[in-house]
């Protein structure tokens, strides 16, 4: 009894640290996964080391599926939220709806008369449609390729790289019996120097177009024969779609 009492007396100081540890051990019970609290450190010491690793690693999966399932669930809110703040910035750079209505025209050219022209406006740009008498096409087709500027189509049409020649510059009629081979022509209206609009109905010195901006020539095809101009004036995607109407784009 008296050695009792003074052992008692020897770890009187150390019964606070006995106790929170205590409260510790049952905290950290609390905390771990109901089948490795069932189990317990007594309990798996009755199970044999297959059991015990059994238990150990059923517990490690129950808080890796936890941590599967926060990462994929923030990462996908993550990836939402993104996409929802990012959408609109990007929607907003598609072309809108009144524009894409006007990116393929129809016009009626059954009033155009050979040796006149009808300028429409297309995607914000003059499109010159002429209507060449049988003297235009000739001359157009007397010129020799080593007489041009630019030996480039420039046809949207067709293949890049196609030469000039007359004939990779008119629209092809609808039918056969809808006119003179070369009769139409399709521009874009628009000189290729700095971007004025050129005088038609002859102009110039080649009988085609005439810039007045700083003096380009263009003949009967619209290629450029004279001036500062670089290129031909450009062909846009056109087709006709019967006899007297005519698709730009
Ligand atoms: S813009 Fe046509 S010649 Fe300069």
């Amino acid at each position: 009894m008296h050695r009792l009492n003074s052992a008692n007396r020897q770890f009187a100081p150390l019964r606070p640290f006995v106790r929170w540890t205590a409260l510790a051990q049952a905290a950290k019970q609390r905390s771990k996964p109901c089948c490795a609290r069932r189990s317990g450190p007594g309990f798996a010491l009755f199970l044999g080391p297959r059991r015990r690793r059994d238990l150990l690693s059923h517990a490690d999966d129950h808080n890796g599926d936890r941590r599967d399932f926060l990462y994929y669930a923030t990462a996908g809110t993550g990836v939402v939220v993104t996409g929802a703040a990012v959408w609109p910035l990007v929607n907003q750079m598609n072309p809108s709806a009144d524009v894409q209505a006007l990116s393929s025209i129809r016009v009626d050219v059954a009033e155009v008369l050979p040796g006149s022209q009808l300028t429409v406006k297309w995607l914000g740009k003059p499109v010159f449609i002429r209507r060449r008498t049988q003297e235009e096409i000739d001359a157009a087709n007397q010129v020799q390729m080593d007489e041009l500027i630019d030996d480039q189509a420039r046809n949207a049409n067709l293949p890049d790289g196609d030469s000039a020649v007359d004939g990779n510059r008119y629209l092809t009629p609808f039918g056969e019996d809808d006119g003179p081979t070369g009769e139409w022509l399709v521009m874009i209206g628009v000189c290729t120097h700095l971007g004025c609009v050129p005088l038609g109905d002859g102009a110039g010195d080649f009988g085609g177009w005439f810039c007045p901006c700083h003096g380009s020539h263009y003949d009967t095809a619209g290629r450029i024969r004279q001036g500062p101009a670089p290129t031909n004036l450009a062909v846009p995607v056109a087709a006709f779609v019967d006899a007297t109407t005519i698709k730009l784009g």
